[in-house]
């Protein structure tokens, strides 16, 4: 489907975000999102330099003027990779993870993009399912590939998504 199609609507009791490209002064915006989503955050400086990359391309999600939302990717010739997808604690579950990696998607399109890859932890089952229902498919295992504040490690997941 067309991203225009997609257009923003305001629903009553759901509105959905503008999405546009990442600019370096949402560098603190969404370092402090991905501190929401992650222990190990990466700070203002990482998200100024990754935004400034030629080859990452960034999108974020944005609500009543706020920034709620943002995806990383990073191409290498044909494919690219998520870096980093992460919405806002209090909006999750309303559709705005999906809108906004869709709208990122089909932005990678035009560049001629041929395969998206990932990697998720095997716990994280709200972003698993986000994955699912966009056509990613499980390619590998990473035996404790993530290891956690406690102590304790997880597996990642691998996923990749054909686009054709
Ligand atoms: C993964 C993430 C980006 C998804 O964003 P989101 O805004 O919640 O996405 P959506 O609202 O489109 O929801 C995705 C799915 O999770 C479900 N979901 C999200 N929050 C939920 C909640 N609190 N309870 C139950 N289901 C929930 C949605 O219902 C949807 O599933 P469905 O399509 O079967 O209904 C978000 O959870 C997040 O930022 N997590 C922390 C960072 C992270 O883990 N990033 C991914 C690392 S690989």
């Amino acid at each position: 489907m067309l991203s225009w199609l997609r257009r923003p609507l305001l629903g009553k009791t759901n509105p959905r975000p503008l999405i546009r490209f990442a600019r370096s002064e949402d560098s603190a915006a969404l370092a402090k999102l991905h501190a929401q989503g992650f222990d190990k955050a990466w700070g203002v400086t990482d998200f100024e330099a990754l935004i400034a990359d030629r080859s990452v391309i960034g999108h974020v999600a944005v609500l009543d003027g706020r920034v709620c939302g943002f995806v990383l990717s990073r191409q290498a010739a044909d494919e690219a990779e998520i870096l980093s997808i992460v919405t806002e604690k209090k909006q999750r579950g309303n559709g705005h993870g999906r809108q906004l990696l869709q709208w990122h998607m089909d932005a990678l399109l035009p560049l001629r993009i041929k395969m998206l890859f990932l990697e998720v932890e095997t716990e994280n089952e709200l972003a698993l399912r986000l994955y699912k229902k966009l056509g990613f498919l499980e390619i590998g295992r990473r035996k404790s590939y993530y290891r956690k504040v406690d102590g304790t490690s997880a597996d990642a997941l691998t996923m990749k998504k054909r686009f054709e």
